[in-house]
């Protein structure tokens, strides 16, 4: 088939390059020429696995082209995807300005049925809103699709290909059939619902993952207070296949370009239909409490925290990805600002450019390439995301070049009893100091 995908971010580039290969003739879209400037020469303008490997695959095959014109995009295809994004507003609810101002360029561009199906998670009701906007701008037959996506960053390729489950809203049988075909070969099953509901599937899932990111964060809380331990704790919730063993991780919280947003978009949709949702309100104040109770644990252990270094390990809101986007350790570094620390910080792949003009950081950081020349001169060494590379480091090094032999672990990724062998001061989440 004939696809075009605007959009060229996480999800949208993941999904062009991966319906490419799987024979799809495929046009992605980005308004930003520097984008598909680099595209269009192989390369990727972010850290995703696989996905750079696959741009290149398919352009050497001619499956997939890239383009800043959108009228090239979204003429002459039978499906059109739209993966614009949806940050979010100031008050919380979600910016549709993109996806208006690409349902408008539909409108004035295309010339035969076409079917445009909605990746970006949206307010529920966004597809009718989309429908109407391509409607004033043409009289041509499409039809609207809600095809909400899974995807984890970092796992963005895999998770394409091997999705748990396909959801496909519609409201038109014709348009349901084309997509259902679309999907055909995938093994998992496809959960064909109306459009409504399919925007709500999106919501209610991040929103129930969060929820369990949050409950398992207060239940650390208070294994600290009793003598109790998260991890055994978690596994064994986990072994309950009612439970399940997933996203039950304890640490500083959820960041990343979804769940922060969406939790709060599903929150301000339920009160602009009079519904007050208590649950989500507290999953959020979980999730922001959980920082600054690693502040308290810093604060505790080092005193007073005027003046003094510390390092950062890991910037990016979760391995495996360079994205920041409202990453806890993001919230760390400003919160130890606050308390005028000098921050040192090392992330595998995060880019210094980008963390150097991002509007959330408030003051300097200094930045290594190097994980351990990050540490010299510091009072503790601070992980705030669970890459790899930290789980086994040389920890000879870390006495030698820190001041005091101090780790505040915000992802468990030690172990406790590890840690004192070997002569740290270690705290973590959830589990007895020993
Ligand atoms: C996506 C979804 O779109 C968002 O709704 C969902 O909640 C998370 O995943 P993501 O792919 O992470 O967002 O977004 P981003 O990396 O910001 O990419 C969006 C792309 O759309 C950018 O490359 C941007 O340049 C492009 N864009 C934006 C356009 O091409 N046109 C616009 O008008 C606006
Ligand atoms: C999420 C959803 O998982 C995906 O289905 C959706 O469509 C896009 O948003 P992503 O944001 O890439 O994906 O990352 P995810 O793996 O879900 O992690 C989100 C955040 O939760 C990260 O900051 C991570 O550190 C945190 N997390 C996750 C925990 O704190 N504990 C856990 O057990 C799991």
């Amino acid at each position: 088939m004939n696809i075009s995908v605007l959009g060229t971010g996480y999800v949208g580039l993941v999904t062009g390059v991966c319906l490419a290969n799987l024979g799809h003739n495929v046009t992605c879209y980005d308004i930003d020429k520097n984008k598909i400037e680099l595209l269009k020469c192989g390369k990727v303008p972010f850290f995703e696995p696989q996905v750079e490997e696959f741009v290149i695959k398919n352009l050497l095959k001619n499956g997939i082209n890239f383009t800043t014109d959108i009228k090239i995009a979204t003429k002459d295809c039978d499906i059109v995807f739209i993966a614009v994004g949806t940050p979010q507003k100031e008050n919380g609810e979600a910016d549709l300005s993109y996806i208006e101002n690409v349902a408008m360029q539909i409108g004035k561009n295309i010339s035969a049925y076409t079917i445009i199906v909605n990746k970006s998670t949206v307010p529920i009701g966004t597809a009718n809103l989309i429908k109407t906007i391509i409607e004033n701008e043409c009289d041509v037959e499409f039809d609207i699709i809600s095809n909400p996506e899974f995807l984890r960053e970092g796992s963005a390729v895999e998770d394409f290909l091997n999705p748990e489950r396909i959801i496909i809203g519609s409201n038109s049988e014709k348009a349901s059939e084309i997509i259902n075909e679309l999907y055909k070969d995938f093994l998992c099953p496809i959960v064909n619902t109306n459009i409504e509901t399919a925007e709500m599937i999106k919501y209610a899932s991040n929103a129930f993952l969060a929820t369990k990111i949050s409950f398992i964060n207060e239940i650390a809380n208070i294994c600290e207070k009793v003598g109790a331990d998260i991890d055994d704790v978690s596994h064994a919730m986990g072994l309950d296949s009612r439970i399940g063993n997933k996203f039950l991780n304890a640490g500083i919280g959820y960041g990343g370009s979804c769940f922060p947003k969406d939790i709060k978009a599903l929150s301000n949709i339920a009160l602009s239909h009079n519904y007050d949702f208590e649950l989500l309100k507290s999953v959020i104040k979980v999730n922001c409490n959980q920082r600054l109770f690693l502040i308290n644990k810093i604060q505790k252990l080092l005193g007073n925290l005027e003046g003094k270094k510390i390092c950062i390990w890991g910037i990016a809101f979760k391995p495996d990805t360079d994205d920041i986007r409202e990453s806890a350790a993001i919230d760390i570094i400003n919160l130890l600002h606050n308390k005028s620390v000098v921050v040192n910080a090392y992330d595998p792949q995060a880019n210094h450019e980008h963390i150097r003009n991002h509007e959330k950081i408030t003051g300097e950081i200094n930045l290594f390439s190097d994980k351990y020349e990050a540490l010299k001169n510091c009072e503790a060494l601070v992980v705030t995301t669970e890459w790899e590379e930290f789980k086994i480091p040389d920890f000879d090094k870390i006495k030698t070049y820190l001041i005091n032999p101090t780790i505040i672990d915000g992802r468990n990724i030690y172990s406790p009893i590890k840690m004192k062998k070997i002569g740290f001061k270690y705290i973590s989440i959830g589990r007895k100091e020993i």
